[in-house]
């Protein structure tokens, strides 16, 4: 179903983006490290997801974000956590083959098996502290032996930048020696995620190694609308040309928002003011998030603000600034704040100004931040 809010994994449920579908999986079988970035909500994890589905394609799918959100907060303990997870259901999938694969993580330090459910439990404290590398190594071996080419899927990888993993390193290893597994990375905060990479660092371990991407954007005035209509008529609701118009006005062709739009009107939120507010205290807490992990979060905040209410020149988002902390600011540390809010996908350059990056993100930090 299209109206459906989880993310897809088939192509019968996911709109368009054939081509984005085709690049990915060119790049599965001819590249070692694949970048899938777009702004959010745009539907980065459904590309992924459908392209493992349609494609059959062996893959270990790490949620970063599901790391970053749990009760141990972003940390190896969290990490590991969710690597077993994704571990598990690998295995799962590949019942039948998957003794072999658990008979190479026999007796490697931090892995513990039970073989009455065929399952691994991965160590995170530091006496028995699992080496991630190692099952990597012990994966592509037993990808090696079956003939597979596994994706391992780190979306929205930025989010563990906090973590004490090397994943820079862990990345290039992977590139260089385990050639049986693909990296697939997603992101939407693309600056952010290249600065974790440091993809342009000669001392980086990553340097040098070809990246490919693949770029999702958001969809046409016209796709958009027939998005909705589609969406709509798979179930039965009989919407009036006005109301998908008015959403598809606001709602700036991101897919993520089009299908929450569509999602909630079925199910009874029929006013596109009230869809909004929803989505925008999600979105804030998106935003908050980054905020309480940076050091600036003061600033951050009000440089938001005054973007959000309009006030989009470079002098006049700074004069916001200084009026609320009652000093001058220095223009580079300035302009290092405005960058990492670019970096982050909150706010863009368009034609010298800046703009918060979509109807709904605005409405968050105006209301709810
Ligand atoms: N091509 C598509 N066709 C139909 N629905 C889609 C499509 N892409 C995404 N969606 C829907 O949009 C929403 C967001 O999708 P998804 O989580 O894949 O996006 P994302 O870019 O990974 O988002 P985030 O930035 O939050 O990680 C979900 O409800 C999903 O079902
Ligand atoms: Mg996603």
């Amino acid at each position: 179903m299209l109206l459906d809010l989880a993310p897809k994994r088939c192509k019968k449920d996911f709109y368009n983006f054939e081509e984005e579908l085709k690049q990915l999986h060119k790049f599965y079988l001819s590249s070692r490290v694949i970048t899938v970035l777009g702004p959010r909500r745009v539907g980065k994890t459904s590309l992924i997801l459908t392209f493992l589905n349609e494609w059959n394609v062996p893959h270990i799918f790490i949620d970063c974000r599901r790391v970053s959100l749990s009760s141990y907060g972003v940390s190896f303990r969290s990490f590991v956590e969710e690597f077993s997870r994704a571990l598990n259901e690998f295995i799962s999938r590949y019942r039948g083959r998957a003794g072999k694969f658990l008979e190479y993580l026999r007796n490697v330090r931090g892995v513990e098996i039970d073989l009455t459910v065929a399952q691994v439990s991965l160590k995170w404290s530091r006496r028995e502290r699992v080496d991630i590398i190692t099952i990597l190594e012990k994966l592509n071996r037993f990808a090696y032996e079956e003939g597979l080419r596994v994706a391992l899927v780190l979306d929205e990888l930025q989010e563990l930048q906090p973590i004490n993993i090397d994943f820079t390193k862990l990345i290039a290893y992977t590139y260089d020696h385990l050639t049986n597994i693909v990296v697939i990375l997603s992101g939407s905060q693309v600056g952010l995620l290249y600065d974790m990479l440091r993809v342009d660092d000669p001392t980086s371990p990553l340097y040098g190694r070809a990246i490919a991407e693949v770029r999702i954007n958001r969809l046409s005035r016209e796709e958009s609308v027939d998005l909705l209509l589609r969406g709509f008529k798979e179930v039965g609701e009989d919407v009036s040309k006005e109301v998908v118009e008015n959403a598809v006005n606001v709602l700036d062709g991101i897919v993520g928002w089009l299908i929450y739009f569509g999602w909630n009107y079925i199910h009874g939120v029929k006013t596109l003011d009230e869809v909004l507010d929803i989505a925008a205290r999600q979105e804030a807490e998106e935003v908050k998030r980054f905020l309480t992990r940076s050091r600036s979060e003061r600033r951050y905040r009000a440089i938001l603000k005054a973007i959000a209410e309009g006030r989009c020149r470079w002098s006049e988002v700074k004069k916001s600034l200084e009026i609320l902390e009652g000093v001058e600011i220095d223009d580079k540390n300035f302009n290092e704040l405005l960058k990492k809010l670019i970096k982050a996908g909150f706010i863009e350059k368009v034609n010298g100004e800046y703009r918060i990056s979509d109807t709904v993100m605005t409405r968050a930090i105006l209301k709810y931040l």
